[in-house]
């Protein structure tokens, strides 16, 4: 299954930050993982949840250091950050209705982790200019 990691090309100025960050991949690795070797309901359902719950304070620890270092791409990074959650939660839904279907596997793997290695890159990573 997926094998997306964390890169210096997704180096953001702020530690916590980046540690968040590796934490966030290795979360939806585990979930695709879980989900793709048919582990239990509850198993993927908990995984989930953490990572949901994990990537909403996320969102909220770094939108306030955008804020605070005025980075240009403030606005643009909540309007990504709201699209994410959105997406997931129709994920989630998905879920309770169906399992996961290969087609949901297939779509978490696209959808989530290469958005989310994608605005890492181009969006969180402007933080690095403003930063310094
Ligand atoms: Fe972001
Ligand atoms: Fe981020």
């Amino acid at each position: 299954m997926p094998t997306i990691s964390w890169d210096p090309s997704m180096t953001t100025g702020v530690d916590s930050i980046d540690d968040q960050h590796k934490q966030l991949i290795a979360w939806l690795n585990d979930l695709l993982t879980a989900m793709s070797q048919g582990r239990g309901r509850t198993e993927v359902q908990k995984v989930l949840d953490d990572l949901g719950g994990y990537a909403v304070s996320h969102f909220g620890h770094e939108e306030e250091c955008m804020a605070k270092y005025n980075c240009p791409v403030a606005a643009q990074n909540i309007d990504a950050h709201k699209q994410f959650v959105e997406t997931f939660k129709s994920f989630k839904q998905e879920f309770d209705r169906t399992g996961a279907t290969a087609h949901l596997v297939v779509r978490v793997e696209n959808e989530l982790l290469r958005w989310l290695t994608s605005h890492i890159k181009r969006t969180d990573t402007q933080l690095l200019a403003c930063v310094h």
